[in-house]
């Protein structure tokens, strides 16, 4: 087996394969699937400083190569979270990971403070780039001045490992990525959804009840693939990849392309076990072109 450690902050991953937030639930749900903790880490879905039913249905739709989702972070906030969700998973052998989203600055500010208290959550992943809600979301993610403005206060009340989670609904996403590194982010994710929109042209209606979604899956991955490599070179902390990894190969390229770890979204609806497949595979790619540890091949593309 090659060394598969890679860090993040000051977490250690004893693989660079973690699940994507709103993929994979709270991790237990896919428990029957696979042995939990083989996984890097488990980042579980939105969570808001209160319950949010999330968007009307149909919220979904299946696009070619991918698929398309107005869920809306639909969540029971995050005192709920802390009630009955920690309990059951805060023994999961892995790095838990609680991913953040708000409307407003102050949103974000609470609920991160409520998660620092928890021990065994050591790190979380600040979603500044959710497309499908109203108010806040996306709207942080798509400028360097709030972008840089929620991190700034965040990071005051937030002494775990913070992971900026980046929208690619924008024109430059190394700038975004620079600003928020700048306000002390120890990681940034990318990519989170791209806006889209799907017609039903016998209905002549458009198919989401709020028009339009976020695109993810396969048909993203070229997208994604090039901003980890415009990011690798504006910033110094760890990127993690992510965006229509379907395959080992798909991650490996992701890591070529400068990111110390990926995460898996749309493919476990597709391949519950796909995450240990890749682990699996990433380990075998190593082993094939004579690589001791995965550390040697981040960011040679
Ligand atoms: C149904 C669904 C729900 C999602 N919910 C969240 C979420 O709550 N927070 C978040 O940061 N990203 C969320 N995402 C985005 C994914 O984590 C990921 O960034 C995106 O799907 C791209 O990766 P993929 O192509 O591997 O799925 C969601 C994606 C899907 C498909």
């Amino acid at each position: 087996m090659a060394d598969l450690n890679v860090k993040i902050g000051s977490l250690t991953l004893k693989n660079p394969v973690m699940t994507a937030s709103g993929t994979f639930g709270y991790g237990l749900e896919f428990a029957d699937f696979i042995d939990l903790s083989r996984l890097g880490a488990i980042i579980v879905k939105g969570t808001t400083l209160h319950h949010r039913e999330g968007n009307p249905y149909p919220r979904m739709a299946e696009t070619p190569s991918g698929m398309l989702n107005a869920v809306g972070l639909q969540n029971k906030g995050v005192e709920y979270f802390i009630q009955k969700i920690y309990p059951e998973i805060k023994n999961i052998d892995t790095n838990m990971i609680v991913n953040v989203s708000g409307s407003t600055i102050d949103d974000y500010v609470a609920t991160s403070a409520k998660i620092a208290a928890l021990e065994k959550i050591p790190a979380i992943e600040l979603n500044i780039s959710c497309p499908n809600v109203k108010e806040g979301g996306m709207a942080f993610g798509t400028s360097c001045k709030s972008a840089g403005n929620v991190v700034k206060a965040v990071r005051q009340v937030y002494p775990g490992t913070l992971i900026v989670k980046l929208s690619p609904n924008v024109t430059d996403i190394a700038e975004i990525a620079r600003a928020v590194e700048a306000e002390g982010a120890d990681s940034v994710s990318l990519i989170n959804t791209l806006l889209g929109m799907a017609i039903d042209a016998e209905r002549r209606k458009p198919i989401l009840s709020t028009v339009t979604g976020g695109l993810s899956g396969a048909c993203v991955k070229p997208i994604a693939l090039r901003m980890v490599w415009q990011v690798a070179k504006a910033v110094k902390v760890p990127i993690i990849g992510l965006g229509g990894i379907m395959n080992a190969t798909d991650a490996v390229e992701f890591l070529l392309a400068g990111a110390t770890a990926v995460q898996i979204g749309t493919a476990n609806f597709i391949d519950p076990q796909i995450t240990i497949k890749v682990i699996d595979g990433i380990n075998g790619y190593l082993k094939r072109h004579g690589y001791n540890s995965v550390q040697e091949i981040i960011g040679l593309v």
